[in-house]
């Protein structure tokens, strides 16, 4: 490996329970070490950011902790994710079926560009009431009702409008708050996010990372994300402590 591996930064040091816990991750593609010995702790409604140039492998290791790394990576050390209840899950001995249950069940995720995210063929509240029907087993109205419910918590405008509304009749923010509303539709103790306001302009990425923060301080939800290099990202998450 060639460049140094991401940093974590924290927020929060209490006493608080773990969510997630990576030790001495490795994650090698054939010869290629992309991440080495990359330790770090995840507590209860804590933000940790994890800092590195591009290409240091703070995307392969936010995907290894998904289960979502292709079948040709190659992953070493620990991966520990804890529920409320206090069970602990090996996250790399989940079987792809189990994953399915802890991915946007138990683990939420965010990711850089929402329009590749989201399906551009079915309409926003379908997308959000579908995780609610595979994780909870919500439908109808009882869906329906939860899913504006979401969009009203994430801020969007006219969610009655919006529930019916295609992915590309929304701005790049809109479509970034829907998928933070799909990500904590069934109130994951833990949120992944890969650099979730790359793709926004500046005051919309202020805005999306005020929201995150206040499903941190208002649901004791952890949030584990990467961000970019810049002088401003890195003070964001300390600004908050
Ligand atoms: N599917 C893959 N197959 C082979 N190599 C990969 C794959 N995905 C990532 N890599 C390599 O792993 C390394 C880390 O990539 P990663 O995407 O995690 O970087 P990053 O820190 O997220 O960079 P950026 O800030 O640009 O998003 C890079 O050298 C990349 O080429
Ligand atoms: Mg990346």
């Amino acid at each position: 490996m060639n460049r140094p591996s991401p940093s974590p930064q924290a927020t929060t040091t209490g006493a608080e329970p773990s969510v997630l816990r990576l030790e001495n991750l490795g994650i090698h593609f054939g010869k290629s070490e992309v991440v080495k010995g990359l330790s770090l702790e995840v507590k209860r409604g804590e933000c940790l950011a994890i800092v590195g140039e591009s290409g240091s492998g703070k995307s392969v290791s936010l995907l290894a902790s998904l289960g979502l790394l292709p079948g040709h990576a190659h992953v070493t050390g620990t991966r520990e994710f804890t529920a409320a209840d206090g069970t602990t899950t090996d996250l790399a001995a989940l079987t792809p079926r189990q994953w399915q249950r802890v991915r946007g069940g138990r683990i939420g995720f965010v990711f850089q560009e929402p329009m590749t995210s989201l399906n551009p063929l079915t309409r926003v509240g379908e997308q959000i009431a579908e995780s609610l029907r595979l994780h909870q087993g919500l439908r109808g109205n009882a869906a329906r009702h939860r899913v504006l419910e979401l969009l009203q918590q994430v801020q969007l405008p006219r969610p009655a409008e919006l529930i019916d509304a295609w992915p590309h009749q929304l701005s790049g923010g809109q479509r970034q708050r829907v998928m933070i509303a799909m990500a904590m539709a069934n109130e994951p103790p833990l949120l992944i996010a890969d650099e979730p306001t790359t793709a926004l302009d500046v005051t919309v990425q202020q805005e999306i990372l005020a929201l995150l923060d206040g499903l941190r301080r208002n649901q004791g939800m952890a949030w584990y994300s990467s961000v970019t290099t810049s002088i401003w990202c890195v003070a964001m998450p300390i600004a908050w402590s």
